[in-house]
């Protein structure tokens, strides 16, 4: 059976480019016959210093944001990587295959690791390599990732190929999934740089728990460009940054949008863009608001999930065990 598999880290903000990029087409592939896994990446939230209180209410909040787009956890394994301890025990091994240079050469880390100097910590450093410890330990063949994940998921390929040709076909080589509309949502505020919780600006994204008036004011700030009408173009990148977001929550093709929008000017366009982008968000927010009252529920279904995840992580841990020569 073909595995699906992806992850996000806990940060208290889930902006619309996560649930394009990686949520929603997880939500769909659900109808697929494959056996899914979505979990929630607190080690790697850990890579960057991060509140304990804070954190632990970032993962119960992934976990309701999750079920309120449309994951079943009958459907989909859902849980938290840091309760199955295979996956920093495989990343380790991969530790020891993983070229220094490879890492060195990973943009995100360059991004993230800019400015910091030498305090810049091991674990982000390392960050890919558990991301494909993460991937392999469960025989993944898909993975549904933005673009800016790409590079990772390619990192992933190449340690189970050196993995495989060292001590026997032993992993299966995923493949990213990148879909063609929503898999780099850019920032409202720069449209040339993925749309980013890290970002400087709070307008640089729509978190899934704007209020209308926020989405109102941030869309209206976004950057577009000196022209007047509604078109789709390469070099003008803000305009198209905001018709994939309308043709993402409406679900209409931007061909339609941009007729719809054939006599009128960005001022309108804006009021429309926001008012889908509200319509889009409001009930989810509803539900997300429902299931944070439930901890008991969110707990109980992030320990279903671990509960089949382990049954997985461990068997194909004694295998790999095996291989490198340390299960006597
Ligand atoms: P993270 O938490 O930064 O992002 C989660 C997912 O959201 C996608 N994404 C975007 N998609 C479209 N437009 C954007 N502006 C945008 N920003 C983020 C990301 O591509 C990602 O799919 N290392 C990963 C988490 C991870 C993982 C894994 C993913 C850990 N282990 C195993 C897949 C499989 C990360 O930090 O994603």
């Amino acid at each position: 059976m073909i595995r699906i598999l992806t992850a996000l880290q806990p940060s208290g903000i889930l902006h619309i480019g996560n649930l394009f990029g990686a949520i929603e087409p997880m939500v769909r592939l659900q109808a697929e016959k494959s056996e899914n896994l979505l979990f929630i990446v607190d080690y790697h939230a850990i890579t960057v210093p991060q509140d304990p209180a804070q954190l632990r209410r970032n993962i119960l909040f992934a976990t309701a944001t999750y079920l309120a787009v449309g994951i079943d956890p009958e459907k989909t394994i859902l849980f938290q990587q840091s309760r199955i301890s295979e996956h920093t025990e495989l990343a380790w091994i991969l530790n020891c295959l993983v070229h220094m240079g490879e890492l060195e050469r990973m943009t995100q880390y360059k991004d993230k690791a800019r400015g910091k100097g030498e305090s810049v910590s091991v674990g982000l450093f390392d960050y890919p390599v558990l991301m494909a410890a993460d991937i392999l330990l469960y025989d993944t063949n898909i993975v549904p990732v933005g673009e800016d994940q790409k590079q990772h998921v390619e990192l992933a390929r190449d340690l189970a190929e050196r993995f495989n040709s060292r001590f026997g076909e032993t992993f299966v080589i995923p493949q990213p999934q990148i879909r063609k509309e929503g898999a780099r949502i850019m920032g409202l505020d720069d449209p040339e740089k993925k749309m980013s919780k890290s970002a400087p600006s709070e307008k640089n994204y729509i978190s899934l728990m704007d209020d209308e008036a926020t989405v109102l004011k941030k869309i209206k700030s976004a950057v577009t460009d000196s022209g007047s009408t509604i078109s789709y173009e390469q070099n003008r990148p803000g305009l198209a940054n905001l018709l994939t977001i309308y043709s993402l929550v409406t679900e209409k093709s931007i061909d339609q949008i941009v007729a719809e929008y054939e006599d009128k000017g960005y001022g309108d366009f804006k009021i429309g863009l926001a008012g889908a982008v509200s319509a889009y968000l409001t009930p989810i927010q509803e539900k997300i608001n429902g299931f944070l009252k439930d901890e008991r529920s969110l707990l109980a279904i992030l320990d279903q999930g671990a509960t089949r995840a382990k049954t997985i992580a461990a068997k194909k841990m004694e295998l790999i065990r095996e291989k490198i020569g340390v299960r006597l």
